[in-house]
């Protein structure tokens, strides 16, 4: 039997790529954030970020504690801010981040509990966790990482548990580009000087955002906008969104 190797369609070629591409975008996150990890703790804890002064650390606060969880876990915590908030709240909060370096900071931090893991991790089962809300506060930046970590979100959580996101609004940080889903170059523009190298991000409109829950088995219940209370302008965009109940 004689078999003929048939060209690939360019749809069938441009496949494999986009994935190496997303793949190592993602990585090219967790390299940054290696990187930037005593820069980015320094900001958060100085108060070097604006809007999270101005609105932004406050929102996610409170959305948290609007839902009165009893535990939480903060995935890419990051150097432990928004755990250690919470605990003092009364809330049982642990978190979890890929970057030893941050991890290390926000156990030298407080007693709270903080895990290395990945969303990968997270996603594959290689890291377990109990807790009836998760919160991912400007936390989900990478594309195949972070759809994955979607996917198995509502499996993780106990019958009406929350999964709260606060992240960039797309209408705020579309900028003059065109308004759809794709990576864009990252910038440390505001930043101090000592950021470096900065992360790549995958950019989604607002439907994308609401298929990312909607799709994966989550009912959006509330969408908070924070303002720049000078400006009117939206400083970020946060989903408060529960485990959909299956009909019987
Ligand atoms: C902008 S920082 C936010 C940190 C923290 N949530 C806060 O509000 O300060 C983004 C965080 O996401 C973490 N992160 C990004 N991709 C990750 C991944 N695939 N697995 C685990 N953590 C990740 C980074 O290490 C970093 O700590």
């Amino acid at each position: 039997m004689s078999t003929t190797a048939l060209p690939a369609s360019p749809a069938a070629e441009a496949e494999p790529l986009a994935a190496a591409t997303d793949q190592a975008n993602d990585r090219r996150i967790l390299v940054s954030w290696a990187t930037n990890a005593g820069p980015w703790t320094a900001a958060v804890r100085e108060g070097q970020i604006a809007s999270r002064r101005l609105a932004t650390d406050r929102a996610i606060i409170d959305a948290v504690v609007d839902c009165a969880p009893q535990s939480v876990l903060d995935i890419g915590c990051g150097e432990g801010w928004l755990v250690r908030a919470l605990t003092e709240r009364g809330i049982q909060a642990a978190g979890v981040d890929a970057i030893p370096i941050l991890i290390e900071q926000a156990r030298q931090a407080g007693p709270e509990t903080y895990y290395l893991a990945s969303y990968q991790d997270i996603a594959h089962g290689r890291f377990r966790f109990q807790a009836d809300a998760l919160v991912c506060n400007f936390s989900l930046f990478g594309k195949t990482s972070v759809e994955a970590l979607f996917a198995a979100a509502a499996g993780l959580l106990p019958a009406h548990g929350r999964l709260i996101v606060q992240t960039l609004h797309p209408h705020a940080t579309c900028s003059d580009q065109p308004y759809k889903d794709g990576w864009r170059a990252g910038s440390w523009q505001g930043f101090s000087p000592d950021f470096s190298n900065p992360p790549p991000y995958y950019f989604r409109t607002l439907s994308n955002w609401v298929d990312l829950f909607v799709g994966n088995g989550f009912e959006i219940v509330e969408i908070r906008e924070p303002n720049d209370p000078d400006s009117n302008q939206p400083l970020a965009i946060l989903f408060m969104a529960t485990v959909k109940l299956q009909a019987l």
